[in-house]
């Protein structure tokens, strides 16, 4: 998942375009290019291996004049060609008067690079984007900039976000979308913007509309006009003014996004909950013509999907849906959900948990869903993404931009739209009693401080990160709702330090994991004494201790039975069990996090991962 940048206005460009690049270096980091144009000027590109501080250094070498006020830059997660010079975006066409970058996957493009090559064209890279620009170079052989375009992108099969740029018309930039990713465009005063997602452009806009897939962006310093793709016809677009400030977007002060975001949670979950969720008297309310129609009162079974934190996020709203509605409730991975074929229908509720909006896994679980009847709410933190527009129903969690790629306040803000959505249907459904309801309701108000004060104990998990960072496997054990909290422990620590570690229920280990058990293998337990599972857990802690295992336990403070099993001790306040969730992850968060930083990991941009994956 790649990450994009258009400026057309009165200011230099290549400023504006590196500094949206390096704030959207979280989509994407193995290579970075920017391309200027200017009226009866060749277009200037200059693309870097690397990260984007290779290209600012390039950009800077090259003294470029500020009378380029155009351009467009790209940051590269590589889906076809290594991540070299060549193979960085913008692409251009053989007589370099366009310049194009490219988020998404071109499916058929071997067969339209042998035809071009055939008609003379000559490749420069090995990426599939490329043919975009030969193409669109054939187009303004037959027509003007916008039919180009268009009839270019008429023979494309597979995804794209896009955003094009002419030397024959160097104000107007292009941008088009079909299933590539988010593509907003920013609105300014004599300028405006293109971008793959909005915290690129907060420092000059927080007006913004995105692009929907079919749809095709004119964009100039004064205009901004959108047509479908398909018939030219115009299109009408309402901006939308974000709240997100220049600051969310950046890391004031702290080593790592990573890091902030983990400590900004509670803020994160008390804005999620803000206007949903009356914190004194726990009453849940929900406004708009969805929340109140006859299906929610009447829907037979839930399916969640999600894809990773998404998904383990979706295994606890799953676990609290059937417990107080009462109603049959499956998670499913949004990518196996195509290949199952579940008997969903007209009486099926299908929630799509996603922070980006843009999973292309769980969209295309989706569409599924949506096609064989269901009803779909979406869980999402990106307002105007393709998840929350394809949706019937629409929770937003508001935890602003999660900048570093392993998801960390989305997570808990998911957990807490999952909470509120339960205790609403279960008012609607009349499943619980209205002083359980609200007692519930009160408790979860409460959970922001419980949280704030948990992450007091960050100076302790470093300490347990420096003793533990030097092994290369671990185990994380759950029961009942912290069984998806040991997966998600796991796979924070596993995708920002790069050691491998499995989560596992914890009535598992007797049936083969226990074989890995010794000196050399940390096991992470989870074992709070308000869950049901407490004995049992305990018997896990005494299994491990047996075998030599190197045991940590989350325990409640006081616990001193389970204190005494554990060689390391996590410490929780009292919680009851079905909020345990929301505090039992923060510390297995910060653990991953300190474990990463001892190893000098790149926390923010982990190897081969992106923000959001927006490929299949
Ligand atoms: C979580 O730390 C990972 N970054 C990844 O598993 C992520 O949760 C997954 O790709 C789903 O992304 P989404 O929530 O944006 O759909």
């Amino acid at each position: 998942m790649c990450g994009i940048v258009g400026y057309t206005g009165f200011k230099p460009a290549a400023p504006i375009l590196l500094q949206g690049l390096a704030r959207l270096e979280y989509r994407g980091y193995d290579s970075a290019g920017l391309a200027l144009l200017r009226s009866g000027q060749p277009i200037l590109t200059i693309k870097k291996a690397g990260k984007i501080h290779c290209l600012v250094s390039a950009v800077q070498e090259a003294r470029i004049s500020p009378v380029f006020t155009s351009g467009l830059g790209h940051t590269r997660w590589a889906t076809h060609g290594l991540p070299v010079d060549k193979n960085a975006h913008p692409h251009s066409d053989c007589r370099n008067q366009l310049a194009v970058v490219h988020n998404g996957i071109i499916e058929n493009y071997r067969a339209l690079k042998r035809r071009l090559r055939s008609q003379g064209h000559v490749f420069k890279s090995d990426t599939d984007s490329e043919v975009l620009a030969h193409l669109l170079e054939q187009g303004l052989r037959r027509k003007g900039w916008v039919g180009a375009v268009r009839w270019a992108l008429a023979q494309v099969q597979g995804t794209y976000s896009v955003v094009m740029g002419y030397g024959g018309e160097p104000e107007k930039l292009i941008g088009a979308k079909s299933g590539g990713g988010a593509l907003v465009v920013g609105l300014g005063r004599g300028e405006n913007f293109l971008a793959s997602d909005i915290p690129a452009l907060l420092s000059h806009t927080r007006r913004f509309f995105y692009l929907q897939d079919g749809e095709l962006a004119v964009v100039s310093p004064s205009s901004t006009r959108v047509l479908r793709l398909s018939n030219g016809r115009s299109v009408t677009k309402r901006p939308l003014e974000v709240d997100w400030s220049v600051q969310q977007a950046e890391k004031e002060g702290y080593a790592h996004f990573m890091l902030k975001e983990i400590l900004e949670q509670p803020r994160a979950l008390k804005r999620t909950l803000a206007g949903r969720l009356d914190p004194k008297t726990g009453e849940v309310k929900l406004e708009g013509p969805f929340w109140s129609s006859a299906f929610l009162r009447r829907f037979r079974n839930i399916t969640l999907l999600g894809m990773g934190t998404s998904a383990y996020a979706g295994m606890i709203g799953r676990d609290l849906l059937e417990k107080y509605l009462r109603v049959p409730a499956q998670l499913e991975n949004a990518s196996e959900f195509r290949y199952r074929k579940p008997p969903i229908g007209k009486d099926s509720l299908v929630i799509v948990l996603s922070q980006s909006g843009e999973t292309v896994d769980t969209l295309v679980a989706l569409r599924e869903a949506k096609a064989q009847g269901a009803t779909i709410i979406a869980i999402c933190n990106a307002m105007g993404s393709s998840a929350t527009r394809e949706a019937d129903g629409v929770l937003l969690t508001h935890a602003g931009p999660e900048i570093g790629v392993a998801s960390t306040k989305a997570f808990t803000a998911q957990l807490g739209a999952l909470w509120f959505l339960t205790l609403y249907l279960a008012r609607l459904r009349r499943t619980i009693p209205p002083g359980l309801l609200l007692q519930k309701g009160r408790a979860l108000g409460h959970v922001p401080r419980l949280m704030q004060k948990v992450l007091r104990q960050r100076h302790h998990v470093a300490r347990l990160a420096r003793k533990y960072a030097v092994f290369h496997n671990f185990l994380f054990l759950g029961r009942g709702i912290q069984y998806p909290i040991a997966l998600e422990a796991a796979l924070k620590l596993k995708e920002i330090s790069y050691i491998h570690a499995e989560g596992y229920p914890a009535g598992e280990m007797k049936h083969g994991p226990i074989a890995l058990i010794d000196r050399r293998m940390p096991v992470v337990a989870m074992a709070l004494r308000s869950s049901t599972a407490h004995e049992k857990m305990l018997n896990n802690l005494m299994e491990v201790r047996a075998r030599s295992g190197r045991l940590i336990a989350l325990v409640e403070k006081g616990d001193r039975e389970a204190r005494r099993l554990a060689e390391d001790t996590l410490e929780l306040p009292p919680v009851e069990e079905d909020l345990g969730p929301f505090v039992s992850i923060l510390p297995l968060q910060l653990f991953a996090y300190e474990v990463a930083r001892r190893k000098g990991c790149e926390i923010d941009q982990p190897r081969h991962l992106a923000k959001s994956v927006t490929v299949e």
